[in-house]
């Protein structure tokens, strides 16, 4: 090439730089791909697991927000790692709903946590924010790096650790979103949070994250209604899903749970909090070797209620609890007791099946001064893992009836054979 034309060449590149900065940022032409596919390769991310993506992420996002194609999606190749630093991508002024984005290569963190921008504080890997409209699938694998964040202690004020532990993707102050497909891993706290949004359906999800691993639920619901979780396998060191405050109109079936804590309500109450908890339904989900199987957990001094839930189609293999009130929640086994507490009523508990690890299958520990009321279980056979022996009941402030076969049996309740 004659000196002359690689400088003609060097100036038009630079006026190509020049103008697209000026403007809005422009795709690049990706092959094979319709007009209202927004292609991250072709806003600046590379793909290569060690270059940070997280701006061309941003760009084909800002651009599919405003685009006039129907349908815009952003889509995440398939056969490419992108690596992300934290990130929020905003819905509030997007002006073409919905917007699918969909996932099929796979998305890492940083590997270690000192090299995540973010410091002082990590809430957040990867959240979506103020979207109505959003669908989230897609054949590919979020991994969260979490093994480093795990081994961080920030009980010794470790200089390394910051305030708060990430949470790996969260859908925050939305409406009307659907999760299909992903594989989530490894994330350094909960894999996914639905948090202040309404009408959320997840469906065909993989959660993994190793047995061990801390504080690592699958999923977690808090101020959200209208939710569902479908099809869903959940591997983790901590709950399968958990159910916070101003949770309601939950539907949860058709999971296979375990490793890990089980399906979760609460802990609700914590520091006299006044926290609240509604009709949820969990059915069809088999435990396997979980510490809880169904589990309503409250603080003691707390205010407010869980009520109008049920549990139903269970099996559990071996699971440490598989049926679990817990009134007197204390992890860190400092805590007085107090008059108050979360109202926990209207609790049924219908076809549940399978073993326990320990003799003690159903344990309702309700306080006293709020007992628990109208908890009814109808159906239950729950054996002894070990030699499919009987199992055990404990009881404590627990009112309501049992229908049909309960076993082990739950003395506290009334046999009440015509409900
Ligand atoms: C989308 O359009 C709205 C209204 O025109 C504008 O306020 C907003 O900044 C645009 N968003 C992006 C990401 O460009
Ligand atoms: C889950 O995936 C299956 C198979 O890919 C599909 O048929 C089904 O519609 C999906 N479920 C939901 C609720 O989208
Ligand atoms: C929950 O299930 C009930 C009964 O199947 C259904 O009417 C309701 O719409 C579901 N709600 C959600 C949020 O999926
Ligand atoms: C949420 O579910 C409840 C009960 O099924 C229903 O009455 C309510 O209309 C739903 N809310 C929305 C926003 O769809
Ligand atoms: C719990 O949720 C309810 C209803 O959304 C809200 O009024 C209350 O302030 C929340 N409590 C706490 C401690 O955040
Ligand atoms: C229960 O869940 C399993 C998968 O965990 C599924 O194969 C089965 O069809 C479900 N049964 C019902 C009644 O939904
Ligand atoms: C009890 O809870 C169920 C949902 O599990 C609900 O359908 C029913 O209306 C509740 N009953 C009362 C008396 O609140
Ligand atoms: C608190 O109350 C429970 C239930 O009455 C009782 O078993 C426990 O010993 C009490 N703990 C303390 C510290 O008083």
């Amino acid at each position: 090439m004659s000196t002359l034309k690689t400088l003609t060449l060097v100036i038009l590149i630079q006026c190509t730089i020049f103008t697209e900065s000026s403007q809005q940022p422009k795709q690049k032409k990706v092959n094979g791909y319709g007009d209202n596919v927004f292609n991250v390769i072709g806003f600046g991310a590379i793909g290569d697991g060690t270059t940070d993506d997280s701006k061309g992420f941003k760009q084909a996002w800002d651009v599919a927000c405003n685009s006039s194609a129907p349908s815009p999606t952003v889509l995440v190749p398939q056969g490419k790692t992108f690596l992300l630093q934290p990130l929020t991508l905003n819905g509030k002024l997007c002006t073409s709903n919905p917007i699918t984005f969909q996932i099929d290569g796979r998305i890492i963190a940083p590997s270690k946590a000192g090299a995540w921008q973010c410091r002082p504080n990590c809430d957040h890997w990867i959240s979506f924010r103020k979207c109505d409209g959003l669908l989230i699938k897609g054949s590919g694998t979020i991994n969260g790096q979490g093994s480093n964040w795990w081994r961080l202690s920030c009980k010794n004020k470790n200089k390394a650790c910051p305030s708060r532990k990430p949470t790996g993707f969260v859908i925050e102050d939305s409406n009307n979103v659907e999760m299909n497909g992903i594989t989530f891993e490894d994330s350094p706290k909960m894999h996914i949070a639905f948090e202040r949004s309404t009408l959320v359906h997840a469906a065909n999800l993989t959660i993994k994250a190793p047995k061990n691993s801390p504080n690592t639920d699958g999923i977690h619901i808090q101020h959200s209604t209208n939710v569902s979780i479908h099809n869903s396998i959940i591997q983790t060191g901590d709950d399968c899903v958990s159910i916070g405050n101003g949770s309601k109109y939950i539907n949860i079936s058709n999971i296979e749970c375990g490793p890990g804590h089980g399906i979760s309500i609460g802990s609700l109450g914590i520091n006299g909090k006044t926290e609240e908890v509604e009709f949820v339904h969990v059915r069809n989900v088999t435990f396997h070797g979980t510490t809880n199987g169904v589990r309503i957990k409250t603080w003691q001094g707390g205010h407010g209620h869980a009520r109008n839930i049920k549990f139903e189609h269970i099996i559990s293999h071996a699971s440490t609890r598989p049926i679990i009130i817990d009134q007197y929640y204390c992890p860190h086994k400092h805590c007085r007791n107090q008059t108050s507490a979360v109202e926990i009523s209207n609790v049924t508990y219908e076809d549940i099946q399978g073993t326990s690890s320990r003799r003690i299958a159903v344990e309702l520990s309700c306080s006293e001064s709020t007992p628990c009321t109208n908890i009814i279980m109808k159906d239950i056979t729950l054996r002894y893992k070990d030699q499919n022996a009987h199992t055990s009941s404990t009881c404590l402030n627990a009112h309501g009836f049992r229908i049909g076969r309960v076993e082990p049996n739950v003395p506290c309740l009334q046999k009440h054979d015509n409900l």
